[in-house]
């Protein structure tokens, strides 16, 4: 996917893989102390709730860095290349302005998720517009269920 994008003038590279739950927890933590709780939730996934923890999930840098991490990427050759050509290679770009609602995160064109073709040719197909819709999950923009408050003391 990316020698496919780079030959189509979209370069980019894969940062912020894989993290460890003290990195998101350390990540969220400052996130929350900075902006508040509600407002890190809303762009930040509290520790044991990242994809990055699953090591499924990258986020997509342009080669020249513009827009790194900013909605603006989306309007980058690599953002609209990975919009647009993602899903063959069997990645998601998973929290866009359609399913913000549904997903609880505000909208971030740069972050990927590998969920499958089959997974992307079913989403294609039914047009459904994210995974927990896919997956039957609830919307989730709040933490329900038994840890719900265990990060928000
Ligand atoms: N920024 C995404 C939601 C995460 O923290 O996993
Ligand atoms: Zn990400």
């Amino acid at each position: 996917m990316i020698k496919a994008a780079a030959a189509d003038k979209a370069g980019f590279y894969a940062s912020n893989g894989y993290r460890a739950y003290g990195w998101q927890q350390g990540l969220y933590t400052s996130y929350a102390r900075r902006d508040g709780a509600l407002a890190a939730d809303s762009y930040s996934a509290r520790p044991g709730y990242s994809e990055h923890q699953t090591g499924l999930a990258f986020d997509a840098k342009a080669i020249d860095n513009r827009c790194s991490l900013q909605a603006c990427f989306g309007r980058t050759p690599s953002g609209r290349w990975l919009a647009a050509h993602a899903p063959a290679y069997g990645f998601l770009v998973r929290y866009t302005p359609v399913n913000s609602v549904i997903t609880g995160y505000s909208p971030e064109p740069w972050h990927l998720r590998y969920v499958g073709t089959w997974m992307t040719a079913y989403l294609k197909e039914s047009g459904e517009t994210s995974l927990e819709e896919a997956l039957g999950l609830p919307a989730a923009p709040d933490y329900i269920g038994p840890n719900a408050f265990a990060a928000n003391p």
